[in-house]
């Protein structure tokens, strides 16, 4: 359902990424493990639109959409949670979603649906300032509302990336429970996890894809995932 077709991506002249090919099955969770600096989230900034391929080609359900604007891909289904947790912190949870709501087109009653049905508890909060919310109800939300609309691709950025162990469960559960509803391209540095969730994991280094691991038995051994970072 997606094909990354050997990109080559530069920031002006220091090209970040070497010829990189990924393909991704529908309904599949690919992880994409590499040290930081690798390229990883140049790679999932290159998939939504916001940097153009030097070389290469990335196709979604079939078509070429290799240049295509992030709205329009939205609009396709593509959903890109970014690294940053960023939500709107002066406006209420609520109002986050509602957001979410209006871009999708997807009325809100529905579109909270969406967001309680991954998190229940947000419930109690959707009238808090999300700026109120912990790094892990942030994390949370985004991926809720990234549910709002009809994705069929999500790409998300090191969603664990600074959380509690506890909270670090909480997005494993919400992620397990999206496997095989849509596909996604997750990057992930808690190998665990990637173990844990992985239909493949593709291993970046230096902006090239080094290693792509497709077998059960691999997937799960961590210490081989950390050998080949
Ligand atoms: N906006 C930018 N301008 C110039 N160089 C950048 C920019 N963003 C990232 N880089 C460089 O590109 C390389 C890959 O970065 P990035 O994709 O963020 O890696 P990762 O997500 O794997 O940590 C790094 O060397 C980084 O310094
Ligand atoms: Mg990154």
């Amino acid at each position: 359902m997606l094909q990354v077709a050997g990109i080559d991506v530069a920031y002006g002249h220091a090209k970040v990424l070497h010829d990189v090919s990924l393909d991704l099955e529908e309904g599949k969770m690919l992880f994409v493990v590499g040290r930081n600096g690798a390229g990883k989230t140049t790679l999932l900034r290159t998939i939504m639109g916001l940097l153009r391929p030097l070389k290469g080609s990335i196709y979604f359900d079939g078509g070429d959409i290799t240049g295509l604007p992030p709205e329009q891909l939205y609009h396709r289904g593509i959903r890109y949670v970014t690294q940053d947790k960023k939500v709107f912190g002066s406006l209420t949870v609520r109002e986050n979603i509602e957001i979410a709501a209006y871009s999708s087109g997807e009325p809100l009653s529905q579109a909270l649906d969406k967001v309680l049905e991954i998190y229940p508890k947000m419930k109690d909060f959707l009238n808090l300032k999300a700026g109120q919310l912990s790094g892990g109800q942030r994390q949370i939300l985004l991926i809720g509302q990234a549910m709002v609309g009809n994705p069929r691709l999500l790409l998300v950025d090191e969603p664990t990336q600074g959380l509690a162990a506890i909270v670090i469960n909480e997005i494993a559960r919400i992620l397990k429970h999206l496997k095989g509803r849509l596909s996604a391209v997750v990057v992930e540095q808690n190998l665990p996890l990637v173990s844990q969730l992985a239909d493949r994991v593709v291993v970046l280094k230096e902006g090239k894809v080094t290693q792509v691991l497709d077998d059960a038995s691999e997937i799960c051994n961590t210490s081989l995932l950390e050998k080949a970072l």
